[in-house]
């Protein structure tokens, strides 16, 4: 991975990380902290906030895209999840399809835990042969 790159994903960590602990999530117990590079350099980030009525709690990764929009963001350059314990914390289904709204094919997506960064993945790899604002334009 180049120098900046590196730098890149560390202020993410270090945002999500932030955010991280400040999540409201009384039912489940699992904290989730995002945070988005967006096309000016500028780094949005959320976390998830639950609800009493449960479907009406909402991700982190879509508390860091609204975060982005407000701040005048408009692209994902890259994104970082971070949640607790040791299994991979990936987007949900539904976050992917946000994600997908702002990103590229390539825009990468990385994974954390307490310790730092575990996988990277691409956007398309996964939510291969999306459905995006291209298609609408068919
Ligand atoms: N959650 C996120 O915020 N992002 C993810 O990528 C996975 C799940 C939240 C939703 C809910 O508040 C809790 O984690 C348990 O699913």
């Amino acid at each position: 991975m180049a120098a900046d790159a590196e730098t890149d994903f560390e202020a993410l960590f270090a945002a999500a990380a932030r955010v991280q602990p400040l999540a409201y999530a009384p039912y489940s117990r699992f904290k989730v902290g995002a945070a988005i590079r967006d096309e000016h350099g500028a780094i949005h980030d959320g976390c998830n906030v639950e609800n009493a009525a449960y479907p009406s709690g909402s991700c982190a990764e879509q508390g860091a895209i609204s975060a982005m929009i407000a701040g005048g963001g408009s692209r994902i350059t890259a994104i970082l999840v971070l949640g607790e314990g040791d299994v991979l914390v990936t987007p949900c289904g539904a976050c992917r399809q946000r994600i997908r709204e702002f990103a590229s094919a390539d825009t990468p997506v990385a994974i954390a835990g307490p310790g730092g960064i575990r996988t990277m993945f691409t956007l398309a790899e996964l939510l291969p042969a999306s459905f995006g604002p291209d298609n609408l334009r068919a």
